[in-house]
């Protein structure tokens, strides 16, 4: 779906900042500025901004920023269209029913047909599942102790034996091969187009506003591989979805089970715990991370009970911390996971292993001191220092202290001495923040193949003298005579010089609308911050020339130099050796 400029402007004037903001983040005013607690990093002191006047966030601490539109993005998961809209509704303007560019039209339209395949394939193997074809497959779920409403209501499914069943199902519906290409749904080769998906047991996977966009599918019995999942489409990306959170999100439960399996939601689910969910066959990213704490404060790790599920658990703990979220860790031994604990021992003997869960901190002291032979005075000292460790990367000092007296009485350890350790070590700590890599897949999709330009002396310029405009129009006057919007040609402050000149030219600054015109979170960010640095605060008008002086200067040389690289025309040229002679002339007072 594409919007107009105006439209698009309209809904976001409509939509004042600080209201949509406060609807997710409390919100304290401090002079002309509002501030909160960050929503999209953990942080305990508020270093997350809102700015009536340029109607835009920003945050300081990690640099995210942005209008309306990002910020809805951002916290509801949105893409643009969904965003406009989202906003559109809130402030009672109507959308026109289309309103499309080329372009546009094809993006939007590939998205919304891969969701229609998606759809349609599910309530195929849905259907499958209940006709004869079906039968093994249905019993294979009766077996596993699942009642028919939690099929329904998962939308479990069978994928049958011929090898172009959906190919041929989904076809009939009229999409192009190079639309299901996209899907992952099927595998194009030059024998043949064939089914991903054959002979399995259906898992749909929903995103967070119950839309289907992939698969997984289990073999009835013991082939390889158990789970073959979709592969990550433009519709479906691992790092950022959790099975059953469509569900869990709403839940009226305290709290959030994260495990390993489809089948271990499913009978949580099943069993009344519906707020459980499981990553997707990876491992788990901080971005499930954010998205758990969206909705829940405490996470309860449920993950499988042998070697590999505890160390998937040490993994993700620093993980689901660095989002803010209470972690505990459930011991379901004797029982493997969360699927065998229910059907072995009920629902009654797992909200007790909910209630008895383990902090994470101890848990990862546990599983520290299990390789310790703790008789072995170099090993109990081993175990001492990892205690250590562990206690000066707790930041808030409170909640360090209460820890401090956990770890004394649980393991045994004079609380003097491990106080002693502690501040002695918190003396050369340094936090390590937690770093996320994207997955091949994101960058593929996301990057567009851009390189991240360095914040060189040049880039540097441009930006100060943007930030500069916007916080000062009244400069405009004084720095036109030497510098138009062409000299900006560094990526995005071309784009952004040309729609602020514009706007200071007609006197109507509006800083967030620039914001309008950039799609990526992270041109974004890097717009917004261009609004938010607060340079002019406290220098001299002495220095606050003098620099204004140098920038301009730096700005202009290096636009003028780029044209003296790339000119071809010879009156040009000569316009531009005279421009060269004049900028050691220019000076602006103040
Ligand atoms: P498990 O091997 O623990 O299986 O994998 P499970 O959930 O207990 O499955 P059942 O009970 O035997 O049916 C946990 C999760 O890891 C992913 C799936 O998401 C699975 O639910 N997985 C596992 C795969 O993606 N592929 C595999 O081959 C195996
Ligand atoms: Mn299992």
């Amino acid at each position: 779906m594409y919007y107009s400029d105006d439209l698009v402007e309209e809904i976001r004037s409509r939509n004042d900042i600080v209201d949509v903001v406060s609807s997710y983040v409390k919100l304290t005013k401090k002079g002309s500025t509002y501030f909160g607690l960050c929503p999209f990093h953990n942080e305990k002191s508020p270093s997350f901004s809102v700015t009536p006047a340029k109607q835009m966030y920003y945050c300081f601490g990690c640099g995210q920023g942005g209008n309306a539109f990002t910020f809805v993005m951002k916290y509801e998961n949105m893409n643009f269209p969904e965003a406009v809209k989202f906003l559109a509704d809130k402030a009672g303007v109507d959308l026109p029913e289309q309103e499309y560019s080329a372009e546009e039209k094809k993006k939007a339209d590939l998205k919304s047909q891969l969701l229609e395949i998606h759809k349609e394939s599910a309530l195929y193997f849905h259907k499958q599942l209940k006709s004869e074809k079906g039968a093994r497959a249905y019993e294979y779920l009766k077996g596993r102790g699942l009642t028919d409403e939690t099929i329904r209501s998962f939308g479990l499914g069978y994928s049958t034996n011929y090898s172009d069943d959906l190919y041929r199902f989904i076809k009939s519906k009229g999409y192009t091969d190079d639309v299901l290409k996209e899907s992952g749904l099927f595998t194009f080769s030059e024998k043949g187009v064939y089914d991903k998906f054959n002979n399995r047991v259906m898992f749909p996977i929903m995103d967070i506003n119950n839309r289907v966009i992939g698969f997984g599918g289990r073999v009835m019995g013991d082939g390889k591989p158990k789970y073959l999942n979709s592969p990550e489409t433009s519709l479906f990306d691992k790092s950022r979805n959790l099975y059953g959170m469509n569900v869990a999100r709403s839940s009226r439960k305290d709290g959030i089970l994260i495990c390993e399996g489809y089948m271990d939601v499913i009978s949580l689910h099943q069993a009344g715990f519906n707020n459980a969910v499981a990553s997707l066959g990876t491992a788990h990213t901080p971005r499930q991370a954010n998205l758990i704490k969206r909705y829940a404060e405490d996470v309860y790790i449920t993950f499988d009970s042998d070697g590999a599920g505890v160390m998937a658990a040490l993994r993700a703990i620093p993980m689901l911390k660095s989002s803010g979220l209470n972690v505990k860790v459930i011991d379901m031994r004797p029982h493997k996971d969360p699927d065998e604990f229910i059907k072995a021992l009920g629902a009654d003997e797992y909200q007790k292993r909910i209630d008895n869960a383990r902090n994470y901190l101890l848990f990862q002291l546990d599983k520290f001191r299990e390789n310790l032979d703790m008789s072995k005075p170099e090993e109990a000292t081993k175990f001492m220092n990892e205690c250590v460790s562990k206690l000066v990367e707790i930041e808030d000092e409170l909640e360090r202290m209460v820890y401090i007296d956990t770890v004394s009485s649980e393991y045994n350890i004079p609380k003097d001495s491990l106080l002693k350790a502690v501040s002695r070590k918190a003396l050369t700590y340094e936090p390590k923040n937690y770093k996320y890599e994207k997955s091949e897949d994101e960058q593929k999709y996301k990057s567009d193949g851009k390189k991240q330009p360095k914040d060189d002396g040049v880039r540097a310029a441009q930006k100060t003298l943007i930030t500069w405009l916007i916080d000062e129009p009244e400069l405009y006057g004084k720095v036109k005579r030497f510098i138009t919007k062409k000299d900006f040609i560094e990526e995005p402050f071309n784009v952004v010089a040309d729609m602020l000149f514009e706007q200071l030219e007609s006197g109507n600054l509006n800083p967030a609308s620039i914001i309008n015109h950039f799609n990526s979170e992270e041109e974004q960010s890097e717009v917004a911050s261009l609004f938010n640095t607060g340079l002019l605060e406290g220098i001299s008008l002495q220095e606050k020339e003098k620099t204004l002086n140098d920038t301009v200067i730096t700005v202009k040389k290096n636009s003028v130099d780029y044209r003296n690289r790339t000119v071809t025309d010879l009156t040009e040229l000569q316009n531009i050796m005279k421009e060269q002679t004049e900028i050691s002339k220019i000076h602006i007072s103040l």
